[in-house]
C-alpha cells in the first residue's frame, strides 16, 4: 500500500479567488491555468497498519505543525470518501517554495491525490482525482492535468478541471523570484476577506467576461490577447485586496510591473501575473525570452515550459 507521484505545479490566467463553500472548497467563480514544468511535487505515501496516526515529513523532516492538519485533515476526507482505516506514512518533497505564492498547495495536494489513488488501488478518473486534489486545496484540481486546464465552478461532484487540449509548444512563463520567503497571510486566508471587499462583485462579474475571452484567445493562439486579459484578471484580483490593507505587492512587484509595460512599449508582448505572494510571472512565447530574461538580470528567472499532467507508480 505504497505509491510515489510527481504533480506539477500551475498559475492561473483566469484567478480563482473566493469559495462558496469553505469546507468543499467551491471556487465563487471558474478558473483557468497552465500547468508547468520546472515547479513539482513528489509525494510518497505508503498505508500502514500499525499506525496511530498519520506522519508527515517535507523534505525529511518531521513536520508536527498546521502544514500537518492540513495533510491530516485532507486524509481524512480520503478515509471517510473510501472507507479507509489505516493511517499513513506521507513524505513530501518539492523544488516549490512553500507558500511563497509558487503554487506549492497545487502541485503538493495533487500529488498527494494521485499518490493515494495508487497505494490504495481506488483507479480513480482524471475527474474523480481533480476533485479529490480540489478537497486539499481548489487550484490543485487544475493540477492533475498537464498544459492549459480550466477548472468549472460547479456543485462539489460537478466541481473538478479538465484539460482544454491547446497545442501551443511555445507558450512561455517566467518566474521572477522576489522573495520566496512563506508569505505571512495564507491564501484561503485573505481570499475569505476578500468576498467582503467593495471590489469583489465587480471582480467576479468581469472574471465571466475574461475566462470566455481567454478561451478565445488561447484558440487563436493570440498571446497579446492572453496576456492582456490574463493582466487585467490579476489586477482585479488584486484590487479586491487593497481597501483590506492586505496586499502582496512588494516594492519589486511594482518595479516589475513598470519594467513590463516598457517593454511593451518596445513591442515586446510580455504581461504579468501575480498570485498570493510578491512574486512576478510573465506571459510571453520562445521568441521573446532572451528580450526579456536580459532585462530581468537582477532577479533569480526560472522559464516555464508547459508541465505535464500528473503521474506516479504503485510500489507495494
Ligand atoms: O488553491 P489555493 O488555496 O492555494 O488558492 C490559489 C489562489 C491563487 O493562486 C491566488 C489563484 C489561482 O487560481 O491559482
Amino acid at each position: 500500500m505504497k505509491a510515489i507521484a510527481r504533480a506539477y505545479a500551475n498559475f492561473a490566467l483566469i484567478k480563482y479567488w473566493g469559495k462558496k463553500d469553505e469546507l468543499l472548497k467551491l471556487p465563487v467563480q471558474s478558473s483557468l491555468s497552465f500547468t508547468v514544468d520546472e515547479f513539482y511535487t513528489d509525494m510518497t505515501v505508503t498505508f500502514k497498519d500499525n499506525l496511530k496516526k498519520d506522519v508527515l515529513y517535507i523534505d525529511e523532516l518531521l513536520i508536527t505543525d498546521k502544514k500537518y492538519t492540513r495533510i491530516h485533515n485532507f486524509m481524512n476526507i480520503v478515509r471517510q470518501r473510501y472507507k479507509i482505516d489505516k493511517y499513513a506514512i506521507i513524505e513530501s518533497s518539492s523544488n516549490v517554495h512553500i507558500g511563497a505564492g509558487l503554487a506549492s498547495s497545487a502541485s503538493s495536494f495533487a500529488a498527494l491525490a494521485y499518490a493515494v489513488n495508487l497505494a490504495l488501488n481506488l483507479k480513480l478518473s482524471k475527474k474523480e482525482l481533480s476533485i479529490l486534489a480540489r478537497l486539499g486545496s481548489g487550484s490543485a484540481s487544475r493540477s492533475i492535468h498537464g498544459g492549459f486546464s480550466l477548472w468549472k465552478a460547479g456543485t462539489d461532484e460537478t466541481s473538478y478541471a479538465t484539460s482544454l487540449k491547446i497545442d501551443w509548444p511555445e507558450f512561455r512563463m517566467i518566474a521572477v523570484i522576489v522573495n520566496d520567503n512563506e508569505k505571512k497571510i495564507g491564501s484561503s486566508e485573505a481570499m475569505k476577506a476578500s468576498l467582503n471587499s467593495p471590489f469583489y462583485d465587480a471582480y467576479v462579474k468581469q472574471s465571466k467576461n475574461d475566462l470566455k475571452a481567454m478561451q478565445n484567445a488561447l484558440k487563436e493562439k493570440d498571446i497579446y490577447k492572453v496576456g492582456d486579459i490574463a493582466e487585467r484578471n490579476a489586477l482585479l484580483m488584486h484590487s479586491t485586496l487593497l481597501p483590506l490593507d492586505l496586499w502582496y505587492f512588494l516594492p519589486d512587484t511594482i518595479k516589475i510591473m513598470n519594467e513590463v509595460k516598457k517593454l511593451r512599449e518596445n513591442n515586446i508582448p510580455v504581461y504579468f501575473t501575480m498570485d498570493a505572494g510578491p512574486n512576478v510571472k510573465l506571459i510571453t512565447t520562445q521568441e521573446y525570452l532572451n528580450a526579456i530574461t536580459s532585462h530581468f538580470k537582477e532577479y533569480p528567472l526560472i522559464v516555464l515550459k508547459e508541465g505535464k499532467a500528473v503521474y506516479g507508480k504503485r510500489i507495494s
